[in-house]
């Protein structure tokens, strides 16, 4: 990993003490003992507006391949908009479960920062490393992983800053040397900060599944094409030559998409058929979804400029758009699904599914490799993070019901943690006295 170029940021005295301000760094290697982080604690469960705290908290200690990373942005996603709603998983039990003790929560699953201090037996990062982390945590000696090579298959695999405390939102995360890959030199921090999660998933749903992988000339429909993971999908499903067809709720979100290169847009609002399929018997409301699918499936084609379904349908929105979705889906096609932000208890018309050999694929988070590959597009400039929008860290709270009212800007978010201001890309210059 390079060193890039120090900003001036003003010079201080430090001594070792037990906690230093956000912005303030303490010499490097050193850790202190507390830190400020936004927690989650069970009591506050609910609004993600009010579920959020800035406390004092223990910085955690290392374990031998483990890393200290100072966070200077993070990342916001739906895993915190959940983690604060208690639903559908509470992450503290669940933790305390697994016989951790904390009775709080860091969330927050895509950060950049600078390796702080490292593990004894780590050995491919160093202290000073700008660096941006993947979400796949799991332990590389389970006897799963090493049998099936899959790490993501492993009962070990979980999810940094969700199923894993100490996430991106405090001072320092604590992550596994292997979740560290390169900071793209050309990124500011909060940029840097808003992709790996998204970006990997998506990478792993487009490219990961053989044989149903995007191709040069096949199309693709992709639901949310201006949120996280869509933005990504449009981008990967362009760079392997693909043809995006997206789907978004509104005229901003549309010129997001065509800009980022999809073919065409469809705005959802113009149909009604979403959500769970009627009852076989019910057969007015049958011909009615039927009818609404059918018109759905007229404008995808005006425009793709011809009658080809999609080879992939990139599903997260879950119960809503499940049933269009096998619908929709080419036969011997893939319908890959990472999420459920509308439901997680969906239907389907099996017939379309059988008939036409189509696949549902479940997809989660992606391979080291998976995440390093999409890095490295990002890396090249063939892929934009798209950050769209960054808040202080006092404003967690707001930025996260945002996303769960669907009203962030089209992109990726982020917040600032121990970056003092926003179009910084390099390390402060106090760094370089260590
Ligand atoms: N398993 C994993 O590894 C993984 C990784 C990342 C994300 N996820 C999950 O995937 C989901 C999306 O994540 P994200 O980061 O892309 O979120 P995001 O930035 O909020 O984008 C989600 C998009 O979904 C669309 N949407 C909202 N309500 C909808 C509805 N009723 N019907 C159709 N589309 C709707 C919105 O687009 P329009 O309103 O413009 O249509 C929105 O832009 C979340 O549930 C998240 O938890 C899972």
């Amino acid at each position: 990993m390079t060193t890039i170029e120090l900003y001036d940021s003003k010079p201080k005295v430090y001594r070792h003490r037990e906690m230093y301000e956000l912005g303030e760094f303490p010499p490097l290697g050193v850790v202190p003992k507390y830190m400020k982080a936004a927690t989650i604690r069970p009591e506050s469960y609910g609004k993600p507006a009010d579920a959020f705290a800035i406390e004092d908290v223990p910085v955690p200690s290392m374990g031998p391949h483990q890393v200290l990373v100072l966070v200077m942005a993070a990342g916001i996603n739906h895993n915190s908009v959940w983690a604060s709603q208690g639903k559908p998983l509470d992450v503290i039990k669940l933790r305390q479960k697994m016989g951790q003790t904390e009775d709080f929560h860091i969330g927050g699953s895509d950060a950049s920062g600078i390796v702080w201090a490292v593990g004894e037996a780590v050995r491919h990062v160093k202290p000073g490393a700008p660096v941006v982390i993947s979400t796949a945590a799991f332990n590389p000696r389970a006897i799963d992983a090493l049998m099936g090579g899959v790490s993501i298959y492993s009962q070990s695999s979980l999810a940094w800053g969700y199923e894993v405390n100490y996430g991106a939102f405090g001072q320092f995360t604590l992550v596994e040397e292997y979740q560290c890959f390169s900071k793209p030199e050309n990124l500011t921090w909060e940029a840097a900060a808003c992709y790996m999660l998204c970006a990997g998933t998506a990478y792993r749903q487009l490219m990961g599944w053989h044989p149903n992988v995007v191709t040069p000339g096949a199309p693709v429909l992709i639901w949310g094409g201006a949120g996280g993971l869509g933005s990504m999908a449009i981008q990967i499903t362009k760079a392997f030559g693909g043809i995006p067809i997206a789907v978004v709720s509104n005229e901003e979100r549309k010129e997001h998409c065509l800009r980022l290169g999809a073919k065409g847009v469809i705005n959802r609002n113009d149909f009604d058929h979403w959500g769970d399929l009627p009852v076989q018997r019910e057969h007015m409301k049958m011909k009615r979804w039927t009818d609404g699918v059918r018109a759905f499936y007229d404008e995808y084609k005006s425009q793709l400029g011809d009658s080809r379904k999609p080879k992939i349908v990139f599903e997260h929105s879950g119960a809503g758009t499940l049933p269009t979705s096998v619908f929709m889906c080419d036969t011997g096609g893939m319908v890959t699904i990472c999420g459920a932000t509308t439901g997680y208890i969906g239907t389907l018309d099996l017939r379309y599914l059988w008939m036409r050999s189509k696949r549902l694929q479940g997809s989660h988070g992606a391979e080291l490799k998976e995440y390093a590959a999409v890095n490295q597009l990002v890396a090249d400039g063939r892929i934009d993070p798209c950050l769209s929008y960054t808040e202080s860290f006092e404003n967690i709270g707001a930025i996260h019901q945002m996303m769960h009212d669907n009203q962030h800007p089209p992109g990726n978010l982020a917040v600032l943690v121990n970056a003092p201001e926003k179009g910084l890309r390099s390390l402060p210059a106090d760094l370089s006295i260590y």
